[in-house]
């Protein structure tokens, strides 16, 4: 992104209606939607757009395997990545279906231009082709002669007549253009890759099929009904066709795009074909092209197959969805690829959400109604505190930096920085102290320094979290919106005087893993200690989710009674801090006399499904280390509370 133009065009890729929408989708979603909330917050006239890729023969055969039309499928689909958007207020300014007749009417445009031009002629196609990828392969590129390079799958043989592009005539042009615009692809080592395989050399593209229907068809101009269209051409091409191009170009005005945020996986298309085909029609090319990660479930990537994809419904279900949104775009950089886990997002919002910026709020409501009647007055902030401001306002005038290069991970970090700031004053200063001595200017001074610290911090931080940042501004008395930006943040302009408003806590502390979805077994790869390569199932290794899948706690017996007719069994009666004690049967009559165990604590596996044991409901097991002559229970060293958890 840059804030050299006015204007501010982003958009996601558009997603295959094969599949309902993934963390993986929701993540590049998740990134567009806090660029466009941030460029209409600096005040760019923006447009942002998403949809989804619905022809091809992979959407054809995945509707004839449900018995569907390809149409019905498509639309189906669709409607799920759209109510997902809709339910994330993912603020897209338009969805494009491919199947929208003014997308078609604008490929069947592009397409007769290009043929015009003399940059597509026919020929016979012979090789291999991906139908999961929807990609063309020559045989050396494969694996072992069949399989595809990129996703692994058994490629089909194809051999037929074709359209082709002459992607060759661009290459010199793309390395120009790649070498002209620095930031043309990112990330940098993204763009290096790019720039490798184009210099390989490039071969034609076919760009379109005869064996299947599934597509938009040739213009009619070319006469040639047998052909539909290769499904990237029809896809890359939403990019101009939501804007009018082909029908009324009454929005072309937003291009080229800002940025085009992409999966790693699909960079080659937007990087290499895209602006091929650009080039092709005279329009200018985009000024980013920007390739993220790929989110994985402890290491491995995600598949139905393998039973753990994340449905980000459920996540944003569990956790919250502003906390989802941060937890994406803080936990991993830029062009990385991260692992989801349940433990990682909870530490984000206990530790960045609740006790840092939760917990600074809550500070500063407290400070300026214990001390001044929930007001607050900056006219001696720069006085006392020119230092801090300093420091702040450095962090914030290299924060868009950040965003024009994708980091948004760093600008988090630059906005959390400045949290650090706020947070470490209150220790230094001691604003109790200064009250006690009767330093009321330097108390007030204080306490204003941090509510402005958190109002500059509130408003940068609200193209991520949109609602609660403007709950936050509330307490302040603003709004968030451009005028504000431009006050507070671009001016660096201080609230002058306000009384503070309480509101309730927006980030409660998250105790224990609120998604029941199992986590899948993993066979992950570990070293041991000789750096040998091993698989964690073949050692009998968890991971640290699978651990925590066990709910251990402590509890108090309140009686324990011999089970009549059995040698071993003892019935209890537990309280694990619950409404109800809990009945737990437990093999250590020859142990432990009942009476020596009233009163005393033990440690329970609280999430068990309850047992019938000789006749006797049991809702629980008790932990105890055992040898060859003794048992021992496991028990805290000193007395906590009844329903503490282990672990
Ligand atoms: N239809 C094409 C895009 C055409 S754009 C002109 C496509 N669709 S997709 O649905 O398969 O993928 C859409 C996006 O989701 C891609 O950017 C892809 O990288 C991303 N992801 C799919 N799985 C992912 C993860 N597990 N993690 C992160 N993103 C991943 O490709």
């Amino acid at each position: 992104m840059d804030n050299k133009c006015k204007r501010a065009y982003i958009t996601t890729p558009i997603y295959y209606v094969n599949d309902i929408p993934h963390i993986g989708h929701a993540y590049t979603t998740i990134i567009c939607d806090t660029l466009a909330r941030y460029s209409r917050l600096i005040g760019l006239e923006t447009f942002f757009l998403t949809g989804t890729d619905e022809h091809g023969q992979k959407i054809e055969e995945a509707a004839k395997k449900r018995g569907k039309s390809a149409q019905q499928y498509a639309d189906e689909i669709s409607g799920y990545f759209k109510n997902l958007w809709d339910e994330f207020e993912i603020s897209y300014d338009k969805f494009i279906r491919t199947t929208d007749k003014e997308h078609m009417k604008g490929v069947q445009k592009a397409f007769e231009v290009m043929y015009e031009k003399g940059d597509i002629y026919k020929d016979m196609y012979e090789g291999h082709y991906c139908v999961s990828c929807e990609s063309f392969f020559t045989k050396n590129q494969l694996i072992d002669n069949e399989y595809c390079p990129d996703c692994g799958k058994p490629t089909n043989i194809v051999k037929e007549e074709s359209y082709f592009f002459k992607l060759s005539k661009y290459e010199k042009k793309l390395l120009e253009w790649y070498n002209d615009e620095e930031n043309c692809v990112l990330p940098k080592g993204k763009k290096n890759e790019v720039i490798s395989f184009v210099e390989q050399g490039l071969k034609d593209l076919s760009v379109t099929r005869t064996s299947f229907d599934w597509g938009v068809k040739l213009p009619k101009s070319i006469n040639d009904p047998k052909h539909v269209m290769y499904v990237w051409l029809d896809a890359l091409l939403n990019y101009i066709t939501a804007l009018g191009y082909g029908s009324d170009e009454k929005l072309m005005k937003f291009w080229p795009a800002t940025v085009h945020v992409v999966g790693k996986d699909i960079l080659r298309f937007h990087a290499i074909y895209w602006p091929a085909f650009l080039m092709s029609l005279d329009l200018p090319l985009p000024k980013h092209v920007a390739a993220h990660g790929w989110w994985t479930r402890n290491g491995e990537k995600m598949s139905k197959s393998k039973g753990n994809v994340v449905n980000p419904r459920d996540v944003s279900n569990a956790y919250g969805l502003e906390n989802f949104r941060y937890f994406m775009l803080r936990e991993v950089p830029f062009g990385q690829d991260g692992d989801f886990s349940q433990k990682a997002l909870m530490d984000r919002i206990n530790s960045d959400l609740g006790n840092d910026l939760g917990n600074l709020l809550n500070r500063v409501l407290g400070m300026s109604g214990k001390y001044f009647d929930m007001k607050i007055d900056s006219k001696n902030v720069e006085k006392y505190h020119k230092k801090e401001l300093d420091a702040a306002k450095e962090i914030i005038d290299g924060l868009q930096s950040y965003i024009f290069d994708m980091q948004l991970n760093r600008y988090l970090e630059g906005l959390w920085k400045i949290l650090t700031i706020a947070n470490q004053s209150i220790a230094i200063y001691e604003p109790w102290k200064m009250m006690k001595e009767e330093r009321e200017d330097e108390a007030m001074a204080l306490v204003a320094l941090i509510a402005n610290l958190l109002v500059k911090v509130t408003i940068l931080l609200h193209p991520v979290m949109p609602k609660n940042t403007q709950k936050i501004a509330g307490v302040f008395g603003i709004d968030i919106d451009t005028k504000s930006y431009e006050k507070y943040i671009y001016n660096f302009e201080l609230i002058q005087s306000a009384k503070l408003t309480k509101i309730p806590p927006l980030f409660p502390k998250i105790e224990k893993m609120l998604m029941p979805s199992p986590e899948p077994t993993t066979n992950k790869e570990v070293k041991t200690e000789k750096n040998e390569k091993i698989k964690t199932e073949d050692i009998g290794i968890i991971t640290i989710e699978q651990f925590f899948q066990t709910k251990l706690k402590i509890g108090t017996i309140l009686e324990a009674e011999d089970i009549e007719g059995s040698d071993r069994l003892l019935k209890l009666q537990v309280d694990l801090g619950e409404e109800k004690p809990r009945q737990i049967v437990a093999g250590i009559k020859a142990y432990y006399k009942p009476e020596e165990l009233v009163n005393t604590q033990i440690c329970v596996v609280s999430n068990l499904k309850p047992a019938k044991i000789f006749g006797h409901k049991s809702e629980g097991m008790l932990l105890a280390a055992k040898d060859k002559n003794s048992l021992s229970l496991m028990r805290p060293q000193s007395k906590v509370a009844n329903g503490s958890s282990v672990g």
